[in-house]
């Protein structure tokens, strides 16, 4: 029984952490998409549970039946039903009020559909965190780090839920934006301390010499990562301003400020650090795995950055640009977590 429980806790562990990937590339999608307000209203969509397809469903009718709290699109305002009824040959304003949350009244269907699967990869995610919390509860007692970091996944989850639906409220406001893709990486983060807590411990694990110096080095490139992902989304927010005032993307970039400047230079350091790191374990050959993935994510992000910068921001690349952010402080966080744990065995064992 008790092997079955741990075994199950580690499928939900990898599951969610593959999910949570999932989700940010859903939600990257949705914001090159332009998608975000898709849905104007949370949890439901227009309010509705499953969303409309056509315009004639956000519309009014003659003789058509309305639910309480659904939603239509007339004289370019969003209007929300006071109550279940059916219209007759006249459109009655008493039956109706504006909705107040922000002002935004169109529909697409495909931002609305778009922004929808986002939501409903949400939702599946919420299942095994879920379970995943019920099965830490059996630690409670002989390893009580694992349900405190289970219980702090599923508020995390519940926390992102909530934000997302301030988001929409405040008519997608840049630094909700930004808290809400801080969020999802402290849920990584939770996450990784947990797959990392329950693998079993190789014996290699215990010969491989990691020393201090390795493990600054190490938390200093998350850091750095962490830095580069806040100036990242900082730039994002000036990007979305300036989107704002002209869809001419050539000269979205000559707009930005000099945080753009610092977020494209300190690439070099990025690379200089991740460089020393790599020259430390060179010899370790268990790490080889994600110092290369490291490398190659590095590369690639400065490949997209350079693309985004001087190739006017083709839609494609800004989705690709933080997916690959968001992989590669992972793998330097999950790399520092393991060589914390090699350098605990180590001196354990001196
Ligand atoms: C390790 C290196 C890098 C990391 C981790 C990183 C991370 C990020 C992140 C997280 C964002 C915000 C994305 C969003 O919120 O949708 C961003 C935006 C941006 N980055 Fe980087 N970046 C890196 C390197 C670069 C480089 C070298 C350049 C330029 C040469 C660059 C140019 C940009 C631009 C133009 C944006 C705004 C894109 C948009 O609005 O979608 N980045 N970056």
């Amino acid at each position: 029984m008790s092997d079955s429980i741990k075994k199950y806790f580690k499928v939900c562990i990898a599951v969610n952490l593959i999910l949570v990937f999932i989700v940010i590339a859903a939600g990257s999608i949705v914001r090159a998409t332009g998608s975000g307000m898709g849905c104007p209203d949370w949890p439901t969509c227009f309010g509705k549970l499953i969303p409309p397809t056509n315009i004639s469903q956000v519309s009014w009718h003659p003789n058509n039946s309305f639910k309480e709290g659904e939603m239509i699109i007339r004289d370019e305002l969003l209007l929300v039903a006071n109550k279940d009824f059916t219209s007759d040959g006249d459109f009655k304003k008493a039956n109706w009020h504006k909705y107040e949350k922000h002002d935004y009244a169109i529909f697409n269907p495909l931002h609305t559909w778009v922004e929808f699967i986002n939501r409903l990869a949400t939702v599946v995610l919420g299942f095994p965190i879920v379970l995943m919390f019920l099965l830490s509860l059996y630690y409670i007692k002989i390893n009580p780090l694992n349900t405190l970091f289970a219980f702090g996944s599923l508020f995390m989850v519940g926390f992102q839920a909530w934000l997302g639906k301030i988001v929409v409220d405040r008519n997608l406001q840049g630094t909700t934006i930004t808290y809400h893709m801080l969020g999802v990486f402290i849920l990584i983060g939770f996450l990784l301390i947990l797959w990392n807590r329950n693998k079993k411990e190789l014996k290699e694990q215990i010969e491989s010499l990691v020393n201090q110096k390795n493990l600054m080095v190490s938390i200093a490139t998350v850091l750095l990562s962490l830095i580069m992902i806040i100036l990242g989304t900082q730039v994002r927010e000036e990007v979305d301003a300036i989107a704002k005032l002209t869809t001419d993307r050539t000269t979205w970039v000559n707009q930005l400020s000099i945080i753009f400047i610092f977020h494209r230079s300190l690439i070099w350091l990025v690379l200089g650090l991740n460089a020393i790191l790599m020259y430390q374990l060179r010899s370790i050959l268990k790490y080889r795995i994600h110092l290369v993935s490291i490398g190659i994510l590095i590369l690639c992000e400065s490949i997209i950055g350079v693309i985004l910068s001087y190739f006017n921001m083709p839609a494609a690349a800004q989705p690709i640009h933080l997916l690959f952010a968001a992989l590669l402080i992972s793998i330097q966080f999950d790399l520092f977590i393991k060589l914390k744990r090699s350098s605990k065995l180590t001196l354990g064992k001196a």
